[in-house]
C-alpha cells in the first residue's frame, strides 16, 4: 500500500457520501443502546467501560465548541483515554511541519482514533493517506463534516419519526456551509426527501453537490424568499453566514447590504411561519441566524441536538474500531 493512498482497510470517516441507508439503520439502532447505557450509568455517577484501553486523539486547526467537547465527552463515556490540542499554533506547524509529518508523529504514540478539524477542504482525506488508525473528518473548511449529517439525521429522526418524505429548507449560506452539504448529501439517499435551499444568490449551492443531488435523483430549488420557503418546511436547517470563508465579492455584498445577516434570521415572526410538526435545527455556533426568543418553542430542536451530537459520536467511535459489522 503505497503512503499516498487512503487506506481503505481502515475506517476512516471522511465523507457524509460514504454512509448507506441500511448502514445508518444499524448505527442509530447502536446510538440508541449507547444512550440507555450513558442515561443508565449516569443515574448511578459512573461512565461505560465499553472502549477502555483505548485513546482518542484531537487534532483541530480551527475552532470549535461543540465538535471538539463532544467526541471528548463521548470517549469518556465510553472508557477511552483523550487527549488532543486545539491550540495548534502552539505545535511544531507553527515552525513549518507538514500536516502528514504531524500525523505519522502522532501514530507514533499509538491512539486508537484521530479525529481532526482543518482549515481547507480535503486536508482531512490527506491526513488519512498517511494514517495507520482511523481519521475522523470534524469539518474540513468548506468540504464536509459528516458526523455532523449523521447527528442532524438522528435529530430528525427523533423528532419527526422519519427520515424520507421529508421537505428540508436550508439556509443561509448553503455556498459555504460544510454542514448543509454533508446533510444534503446523505438525506438524497433517502426517498421522497427534496430540497429548498435559502440564500441571496451570491451564496447558492456550489455545483458538486447539486450534481451529486441530481445524480441521486433528489428534487431541489433555490431561492431568496425565506417567507414562502418555512411555511412548506418540514425540516428548517439553518446555519450562520461563514463570515471567516468568503470570497471578497462576497464580502462585499455583507459590506453593502448590512440588513441581509437580519433580513435571513429566523425570530419569532417567521416561527409562526412554519407547520405545527416542523423542527428547526441548527449546528450552531449561532451568529444571529435564529433569535433567542425561538428556543422556547418546541419546534426548536437545536439544543436537544446537541446532545444527540454525543450519543451519534459514541457509536461512530466504534464503529471506526471494529464494531457494528
Ligand atoms: N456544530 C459544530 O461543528 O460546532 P463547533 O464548531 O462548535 O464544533
Amino acid at each position: 500500500m503505497p503512503d499516498t493512498a487512503v487506506r481503505p482497510h481502515i475506517r476512516h470517516i471522511l465523507s457524509a457520501d460514504q454512509f448507506e441507508p441500511d448502514f445508518i439503520k444499524l448505527l442509530f439502532e447502536r446510538a440508541d443502546y449507547m444512550r440507555r447505557n450513558v442515561e443508565h450509568e449516569q443515574r448511578h455517577n459512573r461512565i461505560g467501560s465499553t472502549l477502555a484501553g483505548h485513546i482518542l486523539y484531537r487534532l483541530f486547526f480551527k475552532e470549535s465548541t461543540r465538535t471538539y467537547e463532544s467526541f471528548g465527552f463521548a470517549a469518556t463515556h465510553l472508557g477511552m483515554a483523550v487527549l488532543g490540542t486545539q491550540d495548534v499554533q502552539n505545535t511544531s506547524i507553527a515552525k513549518g511541519e507538514s500536516l502528514e509529518d504531524t500525523i505519522k508523529t502522532i501514530n507514533c504514540y499509538l491512539p486508537s482514533v484521530i479525529v481532526m478539524r482543518s482549515a481547507q477542504a480535503g486536508d482531512v482525506a490527506r491526513a488519512a493517506a498517511v494514517s495507520k488508525v482511523p481519521i475522523i473528518n470534524a469539518g474540513d473548511g468548506s468540504g464536509e463534516h459528516p458526523t455532523q449529517a449523521l447527528l442532524d439525521l438522528y435529530t430528525i429522526r427523533e423528532e419527526i419519526g422519519r427520515m424520507e418524505n421529508i421537505h428540508f429548507v436550508m439556509g443561509v449560506d448553503p455556498y459555504h456551509s460544510r454542514v448543509i452539504r454533508s446533510l444534503a448529501l446523505i438525506a438524497a439517499k433517502y426517498s421522497g426527501n427534496r430540497f429548498t435551499f435559502v440564500s441571496p444568490k451570491e451564496f447558492r449551492l456550489q455545483d458538486d453537490v447539486k450534481q451529486a443531488l441530481t445524480k441521486a435523483g433528489a428534487s431541489f430549488s433555490e431561492t431568496d424568499d425565506v417567507a414562502g420557503a418555512l411555511k412548506q418546511a418540514d425540516i428548517v436547517c439553518w446555519n450562520r453566514f461563514q463570515l471567516e470563508r468568503h470570497t471578497p465579492a462576497q464580502q462585499k455584498f455583507i459590506k453593502e447590504n448590512p440588513n441581509v445577516i437580519e433580513e435571513y434570521s429566523i425570530g419569532a415572526k417567521e416561527v409562526a411561519l412554519l407547520p405545527k410538526n416542523a423542527r428547526i435545527i441548527d449546528p450552531l455556533p449561532r451568529v444571529r441566524e435564529i433569535k433567542t426568543e425561538v428556543d422556547d418553542d418546541p419546534r426548536a430542536a437545536y439544543i436537544r441536538q446537541m446532545y444527540y451530537g454525543m450519543i451519534v459520536r459514541m457509536a461512530l467511535i466504534e464503529w471506526t474500531l471494529g464494531h457494528l459489522g
